[in-house]
């Protein structure tokens, strides 16, 4: 990651700000969309304001020296040099959209305070001494121009203009005898540090947008490995369009397999965005997402959980044993004696997330093989049973993580397969309803609790969260702390 000095992290608000941002243009639709109001443009422009000051306060000043002539003395020479600047004020600036265009920042009032020495000379008289300089009523204004490079969908950013102009300059004189001199040519050097300054300005704008915001954007990462199974793929699909009132980012937002990537069988939808001003940053989040994470985790087949009995609570009637069993399936008591059970439990199809204004929704379908453990360890197939629920989804977000805890209806039995001669199902409805919720559901819900990384870099916090579910998709609204 390209970190500079200490000011680096201001530019990465701006630039993380600019880069959640989205108006479709693309046929396709994406997965999450993020957007970024006038509410977190003026964050970040405090923060990059911030980093703009500190550069200008770096700004090297050239020398500059002149001749002078005055009726009588005849010529003499002076020289500024030492320049160095005291102190920077941009006590106000702005940050506007420019629809389809990108961003306008503009600076006013801002001013700048140097002081340096001065030497003058006429024939053998020397002298010298020191000035302040106080530059008023600076005005700067710089376009942003956001794209995004279609090869590795990062997004960049670069400065598509700047302008300055500087109401007056002042200079104070303090030092010898000839310091009177020196203020009859005020005209003279005020209008050389006018031009000198005024070059200089747009140059410390261009050059930290491109030393600065720009290495930022290209190193934000595009996707997030998020275990040996799983990645997240949050590469923009198009530039980041600006509007009357946002700033969108389209996003691909897609788990993907890590051993074999292939574009899933469904497609997203699109996205209808409400216009809400209320915080910084706003993430659409499709169910685009949640179900190529789905397709991803079901495809590797990784969603499975082996059931022992010691995983039952002792305390608990049901036990997974043939003797147990033997009492709702009498054969099984008979055909293996005295065993302990397992159960290989396994989400048998991608499970399907419905995302509605009512909330989160899925069916689970899973299935249990149940084994008999033979007296030299192996596994004998008992039955397979078929099991759907219907669940619902409760998702939030911790600091910068999506998290989720899932609860499940009453699971429905299906007898798929059995080794042991047909029996009722039925029988078995109050052992796996209370098996399931109290030994997989928990093992679930401590991974979906690990959560899921959210596209924000690093140094970025998220608060005064809000969420509400829409058709298709789910809308976080927050706001931004940048640390
Ligand atoms: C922004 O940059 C892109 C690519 O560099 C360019 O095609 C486009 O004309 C620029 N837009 C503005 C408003 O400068
Ligand atoms: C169960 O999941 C693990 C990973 O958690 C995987 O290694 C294993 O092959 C899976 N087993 C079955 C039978 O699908
Ligand atoms: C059942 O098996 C356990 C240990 O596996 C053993 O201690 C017990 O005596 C057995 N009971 C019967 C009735 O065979
Ligand atoms: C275990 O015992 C069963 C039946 O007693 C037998 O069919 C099976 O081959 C044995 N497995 C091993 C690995 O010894
Ligand atoms: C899920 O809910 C629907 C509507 O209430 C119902 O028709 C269906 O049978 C339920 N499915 C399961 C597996 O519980």
């Amino acid at each position: 990651m390209a970190r500079g000095p200490d000011n680096t992290p201001r530019w990465a608000a701006l630039m993380v700000l600019a880069a959640l941002g989205t108006a479709v243009t693309e046929t396709t639709n994406p997965g999450i969309v993020a957007r970024i109001t006038q509410k977190g443009l003026d964050y970040a422009r405090q923060q990059g304001v911030a980093t703009l000051q500190k550069e200008l306060g770096k700004m090297e000043i050239p020398s500059f020296s002149g001749s002078f002539k005055v009726k009588f003395l005849g010529k003499g020479e002076y020289s500024f040099y030492s320049l160095v600047i005291r102190e920077v004020q941009l006590p106000s600036s702005q940050i506007r959209l420019l629809p389809s265009e990108g961003l306008a920042l503009s600076v006013t009032d801002a001013s700048v305070k140097i002081s340096g020495k001065w030497k003058a000379r006429k024939n053998f008289i020397k002298t010298s001494g020191n000035f302040d300089l106080s530059v008023e009523g600076v005005s700067i204004s710089a376009g942003l121009n956001l794209s995004c490079d279609p090869a590795s969908g990062h997004s960049t950013v670069t400065c598509s203009g700047c302008s300055n102009h500087i109401d007056s300059i002042h200079v104070h004189v303090s030092g010898s005898h000839l310091g009177w001199l020196i203020q009859l040519f005020h005209k003279k050097i005020e209008s050389s540090l006018q031009k000198a300054l005024n070059d200089k300005i747009c140059q410390v704008v261009t050059k930290s947008v491109s030393s600065k915001l720009k290495p930022f954007f290209q190193t934000m990462p595009v996707t997030a490995k998020i275990d040996n199974v799983a990645g997240i793929d949050y590469s923009l699909l198009a530039p980041p369009t600006a509007t009357t009132e946002t700033l969108d980012g389209q996003l691909k937002g897609e788990f993907f397999s890590l051993a074999h990537r292939s574009p899933p069988p469904f497609a997203p939808p699109a996205l209808a965005i409400p216009m809400d001003h209320d915080h910084m940053v706003y993430l659409g989040i499709s169910d685009y997402f949640f179900n190529t994470a789905g397709l991803v985790y079901q495809q590797a087949g990784v969603l499975n959980l082996t059931l022992k009995d010691d995983m039952i609570p002792k305390k608990s009637k049901f036990r997974l044993t043939t003797k147990y069993f033997g009492t709702l399936i009498p054969q099984l008591a008979k055909m293996f004696p005295n065993m302990s059970m397992q159960f290989l439990i396994r989400v048998s199809s991608p499970p399907h997330l419905t995302v509605s204004p009512a909330g989160l929704a899925c069916t689970p379908v899973l299935e249990a093989q149940a084994f008999a453990v033979l007296p030299n360890s192996s596994l004998a197939p008992l039955f397979l049973l078929g099991m759907s629920s219907n669940a619902s989804v409760e998702v939030g977000a911790v600091s910068d993580r999506l998290v989720g805890e899932l609860s499940l209806d009453k699971l429905l039995l299906e007898l798929k397969h059995s080794d042991i001669g047909p029996f009722s199902v039925e029988l078995l409805q109050a052992i796996m309803n209370y098996i399931v919720p109290t030994t997989v559901l928990p093992k679930v819900n401590e991974r979906l609790q690990k959560g899921y990384p959210l596209p924000l870099p690093t140094h970025v916090q998220l608060f005064n969260l809000v969420l509400q579910s829409y058709q298709n998709f789910l809308l976080f609204g927050a706001d931004v702390l940048y640390n």
